[in-house]
Order: structure tokens, then C-alpha cells, then sequence
């Protein structure tokens, strides 16, 4: 709390409420008070000049284009760090020393397989499901099959609960993935660690043994980082708002996951990669610029603009360092879906009408071009996006429960529909 108060005039009445800082950031103003006060609400649908929350887990500095995981800037995590160190981090609030991550590892990688009847919930799936439908469904199921640790009132049940979410999101992604290319289940192996145990789910197969790239699992490892969390984004809000009413955590995460799936959203991986496709050479470019710019026309520049980021996402920047790496190493000269992604890029940021609104690329502009090149196709973009972020939801949410002013979320609403009228028989209409 400060000393610094906001006053509200209302006709000849004034109010004064107070505002809130935080230890970096914009401060707030706490206006719990306002509709008793007043019987105003406030207005602001997509919840643009809105803090539904206190946390003390991630920050981001739009206009700088910064983002902090517990204070630690993410192109440092992302150089020095490893995803089950961040995932760690993101949990507890420190870096651990050597002696908790052996331990917090360990905890992991005995969780990693998921109970043998999953195998037959899969089954119900045609197998041209889309990937992100079956994970929506799997992940909510788990509260069928871990119903032990469902008991959110129970820290220690919390605690097993996010641990299998951690562990199992991997395995239970690669299923879907073996499952819509029909291949069968490769069961995870414990002396791999989190992204090479993932490349071995998804990609070894029976007939012969599998070799992990390290420089390929190290960019696995990467994606996973950099997709850990996010502060208060839509899907976060909406595990936050489903464990707000104290659903079990399961089913909070399969609400992140069906809400991070919208093309808007988490969804922009797959269509960043589908639109460079679509344009396919630089010399088509203008013409995407030109749609992107028509307010006639709904088409979007998938993986560009942020609602907070008002400079360079500070991911897209080591997501496309990456891209570059992987493709060299792929031997893959002259990629031309990277080609035209670098000529979009130079292109659009050189344009008033994405210069003014401050649109740079964001973390799905590139990520897409890694994951096709180390052999994943579109579907399974987004679903890899949940996997990352399941730490961070489950963060989020611990917190959110954890918090001793924690209320269940309920918004209200400016109604424009019709006032009370009575009911007109069918005869008389
Ligand atoms: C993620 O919130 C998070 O943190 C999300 C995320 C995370 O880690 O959790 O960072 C992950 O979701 C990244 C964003 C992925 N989505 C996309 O790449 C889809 C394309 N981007 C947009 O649809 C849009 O930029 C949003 C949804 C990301 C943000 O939208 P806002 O903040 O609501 O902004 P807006 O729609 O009001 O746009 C402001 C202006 C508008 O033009 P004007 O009305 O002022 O003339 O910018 C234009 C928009 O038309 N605009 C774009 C554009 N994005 C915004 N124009 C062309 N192409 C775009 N991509």
C-alpha cells in the first residue's frame, strides 16, 4: 500500500481510493470499494488497464521488452539455465542448489508415466484427431485417474498433483502424437532427461533404436523455457479463474489448455507456421502486408503483436537465434519458410501502420520454423506450448490457492438487453 490516494467525482460527490505498488511496475488502484461505494462498476472488456491479481511469480516490462521468471531475465534463464531448473525456479521462488534440483529432477522423472488405462481412454479418439483435442480431454481426465491428489485443501495432495501435472504433460502430449500418426506408445525412460525423454516419446519406435541430438534436445529444452510462463495471459487468467471456484487442479489445467489453444492465443504457432507457408516466397510478402493492414479483411499477421509487449518479445529474439541454429545444423540451407519469416520481419517493422501500433514479432513467430524443422508437424505446436506452460499454470494457480484473500472470481456487467417484461402467451405474439 502507499500514502497515494485516486479520487473519483461523481456529480457533487467525490471518493478517494487507494493505490497499491509493487515492487516494479505500474501501481494500482485498489478499487474493491468502488461499487459499494458508488453502485458504479468498472468497464474494461479484455481487461486492458485491469490487475485481477497480485503475484510475485513473473513480470514483464512491455515497453522495454522484458520479461523476469522470479526476477531472473529470461535470456539469461535461457542461456544458463535448464527447463527443470526454471520449473523449480517458477515453483518455489529460488534457484536451487545443486542438492534440491537432484532431488526435484528425481521427483520428476518417477512421475513421468501416466496410469496403464490412459492407453485405452486414447483409443476413443478417432486418429485424425487433432492433438490439442486430446490433450484438452486426457488432461482433464486425470483427475479420474489421480483422483488421490484432487483434494486441493490438502498442501501435500497439491503438491503431488502439480508434480504429476509436470511429469506427465510429456508423456501424455507424445501419446497424442504417436496415437494421430498411429504409430504405439513409447513408454518414457528415466535416464533422459525432460526435452531428450520427450524427442525419445515422440520420435523413437520399436523397430529401432532412437539417437538423441543433443543440440536438438537442448533446443527442445529451450522451447520449453521460454514458454514456461507469462504473467496474467488469457489461459493463465482462465486456470486462475477455474481454481478460483476450487475445481480440482486437473481439471484448472485442462481449462489453460482448451483456452491457450485459440489461434489468438497459443494457437499462433501453428497458424504463424501455416501462414508463412501460404506465403511461400518473399515477392508475395505486399500482398499480406497489405491484407494485415485492411480493416476489411480479417486476416491477422500471425505470431505478431502483443497485448503487452510493445517492443520486441524478448523470446521471439532467442527463439529466432535458435531457428538459425537448428537449421544449420539440420544442414537445411536456405530455409525458405525462415527466408520469407526474416523479410516479414524486416518488412513489417520498417511499415508505419505496424511501427504506430507497435507490433513486433511475438514468441509463436519462430518457434513454429524450429519445431517443423526438428520434425513435429503444425498440429503439434500448440500442444508443446501447453506442455511448457503446465509449470507455469500450476504456479500460478498454487499461488492464486495459497493466497489467505483468495475470492472466487466473479465479474460483473454493463447490461444493454431488454428490462423486465411480462411472459406473452404464443397466442397473442
Ligand atoms: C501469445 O498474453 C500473453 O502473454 C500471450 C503469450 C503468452 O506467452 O502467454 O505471449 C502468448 O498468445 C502471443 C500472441 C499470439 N497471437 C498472435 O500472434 C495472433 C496475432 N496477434 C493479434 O491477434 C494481437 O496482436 C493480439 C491478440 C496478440 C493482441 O491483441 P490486442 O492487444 O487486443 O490488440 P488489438 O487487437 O486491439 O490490436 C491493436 C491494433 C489494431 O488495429 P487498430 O484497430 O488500432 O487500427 O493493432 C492491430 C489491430 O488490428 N493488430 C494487428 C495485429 N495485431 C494487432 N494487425 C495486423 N496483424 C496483427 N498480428
Amino acid at each position: 500500500m502507499t500514502d497515494k490516494v485516486a479520487k473519483l467525482t461523481l456529480g457533487d460527490q467525490s471518493y478517494e481510493f487507494p493505490v497499491m505498488s509493487g515492487s516494479v511496475g505500474p501501481d494500482v488502484i485498489d478499487i474493491r470499494s468502488l461499487y459499494a461505494k458508488t453502485g458504479l462498476f468498472t468497464y474494461d472488456p479484455g481487461f486492458t488497464s485491469t490487475a485481477a491479481c497480485d503475484s510475485a511469480i513473473t513480470y514483464i516490462d512491455g515497453d522495454k521488452g522484458e520479461l523476469l521468471y522470479r526476477g531472473y531475465p529470461i535470456d539469461q534463464l535461457a542461456a544458463e539455465s535448464s527447463y527443470i531448473e526454471v520449473c523449480y525456479l517458477l515453483l518455489y521462488g529460488e534457484l536451487p542448489t545443486k542438492a534440491q534440483l537432484a532431488e526435484f529432477d528425481t521427483l520428476v522423472t518417477r512421475h513421468t508415466m501416466v496410469h496403464e488405462q490412459m492407453h485405452y481412454f486414447y483409443r476413443g479418439f478417432r486418429r485424425d484427431a487433432h492433438p490439442m483435442a486430446i490433450m484438452t480431454g486426457v488432461v482433464g481426465a486425470m483427475a479420474a485417474f489421480y483422483h488421490d491428489s484432487t483434494d486441493i485443501s490438502d498442501p501435500e495432495q497439491r503438491e503431488i498433483a502439480s508434480i504429476r501435472m509436470i511429469a506427465k504433460m510429456p508423456t501424455i502430449a507424445a501419446m497424442a502424437y504417436k496415437y494421430s500418426v498411429g504409430q504405439p506408445f513409447v513408454y518414457p525412460r528415466n535416464g533422459l532427461d525432460y526435452a531428450s525423454n520427450f524427442l525419445h516419446m515422440c520420435f523413437s519406435v520399436p523397430a529401432e533404436e532412437y539417437k538423441i541430438n543433443p543440440t536438438i534436445a537442448r533446443a527442445m529444452d529451450l522451447i520449453f523455457t521460454l514458454h514456461a510462463d507469462h504473467e496474467q495471459n488469457a489461459s493463465t487468467s482462465t486456470v486462475r479463474l477455474s481454481g478460483s471456484s476450487d475445481a480440482n487442479p486437473f481439471a484448472c489445467i485442462a481449462a489453460g489448455v482448451a483456452c491457450l489453444w485459440g489461434p489468438a492465443h497459443g494457437g499462433a504457432n501453428e497458424a504463424a507456421l501455416n501462414m508463412l507457408r501460404q506465403i511461400g516466397s518473399v515477392d508475395r510478402i505486399p500482398e499480406f502486408i497489405a491484407r494485415a493492414k485492411d480493416k476489411n479483411d480479417p486476416f491477422r499477421l500471425m505470431g505478431f503483436g502483443h497485448r503487452v509487449y510493445k517492443n520486441y518479445d524478448p523470446r521471439a529474439k532467442v527463439m529466432q537465434q535458435t531457428a538459425k541454429e537448428v537449421l544449420d545444423l539440420l544442414g537445411v540451407e536456405n530455409n525458405p519458410t525462415l527466408q520469407v519469416a526474416q523479410e516479414l520481419e524486416r518488412i513489417a517493422l520498417e511499415d508505419p501502420y505496424f511501427v504506430d501500433r507497435k507490433l513486433y514479432p511475438n514468441v509463436d513467430f519462430y518457434s513454429g520454423i524450429i519445431l517443423d524443422a526438428i520434425g513435429f508437424p503444425t498440429s503439434m505446436f500448440t500442444v508443446i506450448f501447453a506442455m511448457s506452460r503446465t509449470v507455469g499454470w500450476i504456479a500460478q494457480w498454487k499461488e492464486m490457492i495459497g493466497d489467505p484473500q483468495k475470492k472466487i472470481g466473479r465479474p460483473r456487467q454493463l447490461y444493454n438487453g431488454s428490462p423486465a417484461r411480462d411472459y406473452k402467451p404464443i397466442t397473442d405474439r
